[in-house]
């Protein structure tokens, strides 16, 4: 498929009609004046951001902001995917209401995926909704969560299972945040970049492979890059299919194993980009296995999300615990686990498998025991 790219702008527009916006994609877009303009009108502004994030990026945030709203506020939530949950969606609507906050009142999400679909959550239930603004700061969240209008929390029995769909305002993605970035959270952000390559872009997945050295090392043109076609792709889909009634699944590519392991492991043991890249060496070793894709293509896959630092071995959870979590995966109809699959080095099918073949995938690729 072709899908459109430009090397000389680091915008990426996302065409919904009214609910259209773009992604500034930069070093320093965080301090720009620029990249605030034009944002939704209104008498104040709520950062929603946590307690890792507040004192590298809050106050430079709120400094921006000042510029167009009387009154900038912060609500600074604990930090982790473990509270990403009721609680924390409590705390920022509490906050709203304690402070009068208005119709107009623009909420800022300053952090990673966790803090940006919590923000978003709560913007789509404020008042039945008020602007937002994504200020990603982890990888994950430039090239993925940041995009698209999916918000949520988790619940214990289901990863992401009470949320609304609900586009931000503008996404202003700084590369240069990712300087404070741990090594482990940089590689869990690849995972998304990855798999950008198998479900639509042959070409792109040749870039990551080429490129990977570079993008380790934080190499701005490279990063630069990889949010950039990351983005258009993410654009691309979510541009024919907002609310996911059928193609915006392939982007779920490993998804189905990766929400088990992270539901069954309990939120936090395994970082989402982690589960993500483990899932999609079984989802591929699933395609193998149900004739869609030639044996290499395992082999390809593992050895790239192994070399981007990522998990390639299941946890053992067990089938019967696997198969109950799957079958909680929003993609399921009636019982049915759907897994989202490579049909064609750049071409995402989904579709039901036995559970027979679950059970060789995970005896194939699972942890030893000891
Ligand atoms: P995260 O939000 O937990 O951030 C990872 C860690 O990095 C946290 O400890 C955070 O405090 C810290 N951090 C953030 N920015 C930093 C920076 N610049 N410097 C230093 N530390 C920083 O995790 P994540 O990987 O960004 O996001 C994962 C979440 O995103 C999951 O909950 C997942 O379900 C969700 N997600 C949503 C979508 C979507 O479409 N809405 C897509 C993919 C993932
Ligand atoms: N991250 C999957 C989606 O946005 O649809």
């Amino acid at each position: 498929m072709s899908i459109p790219s430009s090397d000389t702008t680091a915008c990426v527009y996302i065409a919904l009609d009214d609910r259209s916006y773009d992604i500034r994609i930069a070093p320093g877009v965080l301090d720009a004046p620029a990249s605030w303009q034009g944002l939704p009108r209104g008498a104040s502004a709520v950062v929603v951001t946590n307690e890792t994030v507040a004192p590298l990026y809050l106050e430079r945030c709120r400094q921006q902001l000042r510029a167009h709203y009387a009154r900038v506020d912060a609500v600074v939530l604990p930090d982790g995917e473990q509270h990403k949950d009721w609680d924390s969606l409590n705390r920022i609507v509490d906050h709203l209401l304690a402070t009068a906050a208005d119709r107009k009142t623009v909420l800022v999400a300053l952090g990673g995926g966790v803090i940006g679909d919590l923000t978003g959550f709560a913007a789509a239930i404020y008042m039945r909704g008020v602007p937002f603004v994504q200020v990603p700061t982890t990888l994950l969240a430039q090239v993925d969560s940041s995009v698209g209008g999916k918000t949520a929390i988790n619940h214990p029995r289901g990863k992401n299972m009470i949320g609304a769909f609900y586009q931000p305002a503008r996404v202003i993605a700084d590369l240069d945040t990712l300087d404070s970035l741990p090594a482990r959270e940089l590689s869990a952000g690849l995972a998304e970049v990855i798999k950008y390559g198998p479900i639509a872009d042959p070409d792109f997945l040749l870039w990551i492979e080429a490129n990977l050295d570079a993008l380790l090392a934080r190499d701005k043109a490279a990063l630069a890059h990889a949010v950039k076609r990351s983005c258009e792709i993410k654009a691309w889909v979510v541009g024919q299919d907002e609310r996911e009634s059928g193609l915006r699944a392939i982007l779920n590519f490993g998804h189905t194993f990766g929400h088990a392991i992270e539901t069954g492991l309990g939120y936090g043991e395994w970082l989402h980009g982690e589960a993500v890249g483990c899932g999609m060496v079984l989802a591929s070793e699933l395609s193998v296995r149900l004739g869609l894709m030639p044996p290499d293509f395992v082999t390809r896959m593992q050895r790239l999300v192994a070399r981007a630092g990522l998990p390639v071995l299941a946890p053992r959870l067990g089938l019967d615990r696997y198969l109950a979590l799957m079958r909680v995966d929003k993609k399921s109809e009636s019982g049915e686990i759907r897994f989202v699959l490579i049909d064609g080095l750049g071409r995402a099918t989904m579709r039901g498998a036995p559970d027979e073949l679950v059970a060789q995938v995970l005896a194939a690729h699972s942890e030893s025991k000891a």
